[in-house]
């Protein structure tokens, strides 16, 4: 007799989850499945950019001073609207608003989560077809439920989050998350519309052979950096080097490389961008969650010598 696959869908999983917290209420589990429903929908548009009049920019910049391209707002707008009516979330933080988003409706003040979101990351490769993702992060509200949430309630540690995740539209759509007990990934069929589990409990493999970082810039990282890459690339067989070069220009999609095959990406400093140019409620945090619960590492470069810009 054939053993037919047993199938488990996002939404399956979710719920199996919640049942191991008795004191849940649900809706966290809630605001997860119509985070994974406005990825479907952002996932259709990214597969007909080209066909649809979707690609290229809008003319604008954000606040990070980014150029917006016209799937930033589609990806932005589709979230925003899921978040704004599901009832889950009172609150909304998004790359691609300059102020964070209060949601003030009778369902949505009584929520206790909020969330910060990039709707759509890499956006230098949406034209060219290379993966692209949506990266988000819930945290507990700081304020009172029953009234509308303010800043602090983003402007929280990353070790307060409740939850964090990203869906990679790819050569297929990867929706990953955890919830601080593990990273589970999740592959949408596109022949049912269903995210299918396909890499329970993900784990970063020990002996990663890949670095990844934008290496035009090397006049611009501090000494110790270019000292890194060096090492990297130079001769040992012991330890494997030289490690090979790989950089999408995605985060997401650099990311989901090296939680799979392993490897060490990073965004150093230079002068244009003392910190880096990740954004540390959009991207690194969330990022960073998603990393360690997957058994990696997550640094932020504290103090280091900037070369001055030539
Ligand atoms: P976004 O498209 O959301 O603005 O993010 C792009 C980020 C990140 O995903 C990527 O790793 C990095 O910017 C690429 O920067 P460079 O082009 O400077 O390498
Ligand atoms: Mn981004
Ligand atoms: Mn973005």
């Amino acid at each position: 007799m054939s053993q037919a696959h047993r199938v488990i869908i996002l939404n399956e999983f979710i719920l199996q989850r919640q049942t191991e917290y008795p004191d849940a209420s649900g809706e966290l589990s809630a605001l997860l499945h119509h985070l994974g429903l406005a990825a479907k929908i952002v996932n259709r548009a990214v597969n007909k950019a080209g066909l649809i009049d979707i690609l290229g920019s809008v003319g604008a910049s954000n606040a990070s001073g980014e150029d917006v391209k016209k799937l930033d707002m589609f990806a932005h707008d589709h979230f925003l609207n899921t978040l704004t009516t599901c009832g889950q979330c009172c609150g909304v933080a998004s790359e691609e608003s300059d102020d964070i988003i209060i949601l003030e409706d009778d369902l949505s003040r009584n929520a206790k989560y909020v969330i910060c979101i990039d709707p759509l990351d890499g956006s230098s490769n949406i034209d060219v077809n290379v993966s692209v993702g949506t990266i988000f992060a819930i945290y507990r509200r700081l304020s009172p439920v029953n009234g509308p949430c303010n800043q602090e309630d983003f402007l929280q540690t990353g070790r307060n989050l409740v939850a964090a995740g990203y869906i990679i539209y790819g050569s297929s759509t990867v929706l990953v998350y955890s919830t601080g007990n593990g990273v589970n990934a999740f592959t949408l069929d596109p022949s049912i519309g269903e995210f299918c589990l396909s890499h329970p409990n993900m784990r970063i493999p020990e002996n990663g052979i890949y670095y990844s970082l934008n290496e035009s810039y090397k006049n611009y990282f501090p000494y110790a950096i270019n000292e890194f890459v060096e090492y990297c690339k130079a001769d040992d067989k012991a330890t494997k080097r030289p490690y090979s070069s790989r950089y999408v220009g995605s985060m997401v999609a650099d990311l989901h490389r090296n939680l799979i095959k392993g490897g060490i990406f990073l965004y150093p400093p230079m002068k244009t961008h003392p910190r880096g140019k990740l954004r540390m409620l959009f991207e690194c945090n969330p990022m960073a969650f998603i990393v360690e619960q997957a058994g990696g590492i997550a640094n932020r470069w504290r103090k280091c010598h900037i070369r001055p810009q030539t």
